[in-house]
């Protein structure tokens, strides 16, 4: 094993991060298993969201759904309920069609082979890698964009990330190990996190310095080469927040196909670049002026304009409305951008009591 594995791997048994679906380097030395499962619902939920985001919601849902014969038996909606505030809610659907198809095809095991895991819906080549390496103790090699960053800084590799994914994988199997490769690659991801942070790394603690061409030139802060980001186009809309003198709320379910598919939601406009025309969506008494309100998607920032509404009784227009009491609402169960329209929309309403 070349010298700066070892290093690399000693620091992460002293200074790596224990995570809950980790088994301790130590404790895989006695023989302790990860499970795959764990590993599995874990990989999926670090797809677009941070490890202190994520522990909690991995804790909860290893709570209610310990194995995959029980995930497979959920309700879509109680997995997408569970899902909100983690954002990218594809994964809730993804998570529990995959749970179905281990249980009719593996007898509820999740596979080890590559291709079978990449079948699933929502594991692509990072992803099953990841599970392999992590998860069955295989060597493949697994690089994220973190690991992304230390190799392209280790090796001084002077293109943008964007256009050298092959050299990175080529500079890649010279560095990680063929045992121990899921250690090896969780070292790398803590050393990302803790050191070889994006902005500012702490040359000074890394275990690896002494390998890194970025280090020796004095170039860490300019490696990776950033390329600039195009701005996200905006698009608007209006989002309806109404209330009658009992305290209800209207609210909709959204359609499954879609942005924030199957969550509970307040009504609202579409959202386009040009703002719509204002249709409200019940009859009541509806006050301007309107706050507004911002959120960020993937591809696209929203603007909406919370619109609120004080209803005598509801005269319900759409099938998918549903009347919720406000003070009973868990908003948990609403996605993020619905938890800052509610907000906005009590403090609105309180105003116009
Ligand atoms: N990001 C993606 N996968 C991860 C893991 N297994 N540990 C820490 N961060 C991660």
């Amino acid at each position: 094993m070349q010298k700066l594995t070892r290093s690399l791997l000693r620091w992460y048994e002293k200074k790596g991060r224990r995570l809950p679906w980790r088994i301790s380097p130590y404790d895989l030395k006695t023989g302790i298993k990860p499970d795959p499962y764990k590993v599995w619902v874990s990989e999926i939920m670090l797809q677009q969201t941070t490890v202190s985001t994520v522990i909690p919601y991995f804790n909860q849902f290893i709570e209610e759904w310990c194995n995959v014969a029980q995930l497979s038996k959920a309700d879509q909606n109680e997995i997408i309920s569970f899902w909100a505030g983690l954002g990218y809610y594809s994964r809730a659907r993804n998570i529990l069609r995959s749970a179905k198809e281990i249980m009719d095809k593996y007898q509820g095991e999740i596979p080890e082979e590559k291709d079978k895991l990449k079948s699933l819906p929502g594991i692509g080549e990072y992803t099953a890698s990841a599970i392999r390496s992590i998860g069955f103790q295989k060597s493949d090699i697994t690089i994220d964009g973190n690991i992304e960053r230390i190799i392209t800084r280790l090796f001084r590799i002077e293109t943008p990330i964007r256009f050298s994914k092959k050299i990175i994988q080529k500079k890649a199997k010279l560095i990680f190990p063929k045992n121990r490769t899921g250690d090896f690659c969780q070292g790398l991801m803590d050393l990302a996190n803790i050191i070889c942070k994006p902005r500012k790394p702490i040359c000074t603690e890394c275990p690896i310095s002494s390998f890194c061409e970025s280090f020796k030139e004095g170039e860490t802060d300019s490696i990776p080469v950033k390329v600039p980001k195009k701005p996200k186009p905006i698009r608007k809309g209006f989002v309806y927040f109404v209330k009658n003198n009992d305290n209800k709320i209207l609210m909709e379910r959204r359609p499954d196909e879609g942005l924030l598919g199957g969550l509970l939601a307040f009504p609202s406009s579409d959202w386009l670049e040009n703002e719509p025309d204002l249709v409200f969506p019940i009859d009541a008494e509806w006050s301007q002026p309107f706050d507004k309100i911002m959120h960020e998607f993937t591809h696209f920032k929203l603007e909406l304009k919370v619109v609120v509404g004080m209803a005598g009784k509801f005269h319900i227009k759409k099938s998918t409305y549903e009347v919720f009491d406000l003070h009973s609402l868990d908003e948990s169960q609403l996605p993020t951008l619905m938890r800052k329209v509610l907000r906005k929309g009590k403090k609105l309403a309180n105003q116009k009591i």
